[in-house]
C-alpha cells in the first residue's frame, strides 16, 4: 500500500463517514451545537442545507468554499451575539465568519430559533388571501416554507402548499417534542383552541344535533387539530415546529387523521424518499361536512358555533395534490372526513377511482370508511370540482 492510500485510509478510519477532501461535513447528531442548532440557509440554492442519510449517519456536507448564512431567527448566534452570519467552508472542516474559523458546534443559537409569519400576500383560491409561515432569514429575506391560502369569511384554510424534500427527508430530525398550536393574530374571530377541545365537540352536538353520541372519544370519533402540512413531512425541527399553526390545520375526525390520511402522509414521504427529489403538496378541506340531527335532517358542522360564530367547518373531505416537478406527473387523493359513512362516496371525479394505479400508495384500508374512505383521480379531473385544486396543466399521472 502507497504512503498516500494508507494516508487516505486513516482518515477514513477516523471519522464515521468519509468526507471527500477539503469539502464540509457534519454529522447532525454528533457534531451539531445543541440543544439549538441555528439554520444554514444557502443564498444560491434559496433553501436550508439538510441532512443526508449517509450509511447509518445524518450528515450535512458543503463544498470547500460554498457559502451559507447560519441564522438563528428571532434570537441570537450565541458566541457571536449575531442573528446572522455569513459563513464559508474551509478545506479544514471549518466555518469561516469574518476571518476567524469556527467549529459549527460552537454556533448553537442562544434560543430556539423561531419561525414567522408573512400575512396578506394576496387573493388565492376561490375567495382566499394567501399567508407563508417559514423563517426571517438576514441577508436572504424570507424563506417560506408553508404557503397557505386562507378563507377569512369561514376562517377555514382553503390550502397549504409546501414541498417534502426528498433527497432529505430520510434523515429528518426526530424529536418527540411537539410545540402546541397557535392561532396567531387576525385569522380567527372564536379561539380555535376552545373549538377543538372534547368537552367543547359534546357540548356543540348536544346544541346542534340534539345528541352528543356521535363524539365517542373512545373510538377516536372526535375532530383533532388535523394538519395539512404535516409536521413529519418536513427535515428539521424548526421546519417541523413551524406546522403548527391553526391556519395550517382543518378539523380531522381523528380516527381518519390517524387512520387512512396518516397512511397517505406515510406514503407521499416513501415516495418522495425513493425518487430522492423534490415533490410539492398542495393540500386542503373543502366543503362542509353535515351530520344528522335527532329528526333526521342534515346540519352543518362548524366548531366555531361554539364561540357564536359559523366559522371553523369542519370539511366534507381533505384532499392531497402530490406533484414531481422533475418528471411533471401528478396525482390526486381524497379522503372522506367522515367516520359515519356507510356506503361508498359520491366522489368529485369522474370515471371511478385511480388509486390501484398509483403503486406508491400503501398500507391504506379502502373499506375501512372509519379510518376514511379514500379514493383518488387525475389533478386535473379534481380541478374541475375543486377549484382550489392547482392547474398543474397536462401534467402526467404519478403511477410511481
Ligand atoms: C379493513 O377494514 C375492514 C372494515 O373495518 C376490516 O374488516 C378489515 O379487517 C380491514 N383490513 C385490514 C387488512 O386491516
Amino acid at each position: 500500500m502507497g504512503l498516500s492510500s494508507y494516508l487516505l485510509l486513516l482518515m477514513v478510519a477516523g471519522t464515521a463517514f468519509p468526507r471527500a477532501m477539503a469539502d464540509c461535513a457534519w454529522d447532525k447528531d454528533t457534531e451539531f451545537p445543541a440543544p439549538y442548532p441555528p439554520l444554514l440557509f444557502s443564498v444560491a440554492a434559496e433553501r436550508t442545507v439538510l441532512p443526508v442519510l449517509d450509511g447509518a449517519n445524518r450528515v450535512v456536507k458543503l463544498a470547500n468554499g460554498e457559502e451559507v448564512i447560519t441564522a438563528c431567527p428571532g434570537t441570537t448566534i450565541d458566541a457571536l451575539g449575531l442573528e446572522a452570519a455569513t459563513a464559508t467552508c474551509t478545506s479544514s472542516n471549518k466555518l469561516r465568519i469574518n476571518g476567524q474559523d469556527w467549529d459549527l458546534a460552537e454556533l448553537g443559537c442562544k434560543s430556539r430559533p423561531k419561525e414567522s409569519l408573512q400575512k396578506n400576500l394576496g387573493p388565492c383560491g376561490s375567495g382566499g388571501e394567501m399567508h407563508q409561515i417559514g423563517f426571517a432569514i438576514p441577508g436572504y429575506g424570507f424563506y417560506p416554507t408553508i404557503t397557505v391560502c386562507f378563507d377569512p369569511i369561514f376562517e377555514t384554510t382553503l390550502y397549504s402548499n409546501y414541498i417534502v424534500r426528498g433527497a432529505n427527508i430520510a434523515a429528518q430530525d426526530t424529536n418527540p417534542d411537539r410545540p402546541s398550536f397557535k392561532s396567531d393574530t387576525g385569522f380567527f374571530t372564536v379561539s380555535a383552541d376552545t373549538c377543538y377541545q372534547q368537552d367543547s365537540q359534546i357540548a356543540l352536538m348536544d346544541a346542534i344535533l340534539g345528541d352528543s353520541s356521535v363524539i365517542d372519544v373512545g373510538k377516536s370519533f372526535y375532530f383533532a387539530r388535523g394538519h395539512l402540512a404535516a409536521d413529519a413531512d418536513f427535515v428539521t425541527e424548526q421546519e417541523q415546529d413551524a406546522t403548527y399553526y391553526y391556519i395550517n390545520a382543518v378539523p380531522q375526525w381523528q380516527s381518519f387523521n390517524n387512520g387512512n390520511w396518516k397512511y397517505l402522509e406515510f406514503s407521499v414521504r416513501d415516495m418522495a424518499a425513493a425518487h430522492g427529489s423534490d415533490i410539492v403538496v398542495w393540500c386542503g378541506g373543502w366543503d362542509v361536512l353535515q351530520l344528522d340531527d335527532v329528526n333526521g335532517n342534515p346540519v352543518d358542522i362548524f366548531l366555531g358555533l361554539t364561540g357564536g360564530e359559523a366559522v371553523i367547518p369542519a370539511p366534507d373531505i381533505t384532499w392531497r395534490v402530490v406533484y414531481d416537478p422533475s418528471s411533471n406527473k401528478a396525482a390526486a387523493i381524497v379522503g372522506v372526513n367522515n367516520p359515519y359513512l356507510t356506503a361508498a362516496p359520491s366522489m368529485l371525479c369522474s370515471g371511478g377511482s385511480i388509486c390501484d394505479q398509483l403503486t406508491w400508495l400503501h398500507d391504506i384500508n379502502y373499506s375501512d370508511y372509519e379510518a376514511g374512505a379514500i379514493y383518488c383521480c387525475t389533478v386535473q379531473n379534481l380541478a374541475t370540482a375543486i377549484p382550489n385544486v392547482p392547474d398543474l396543466g397536462s401534467a402526467g399521472l404519478l403511477t410511481s
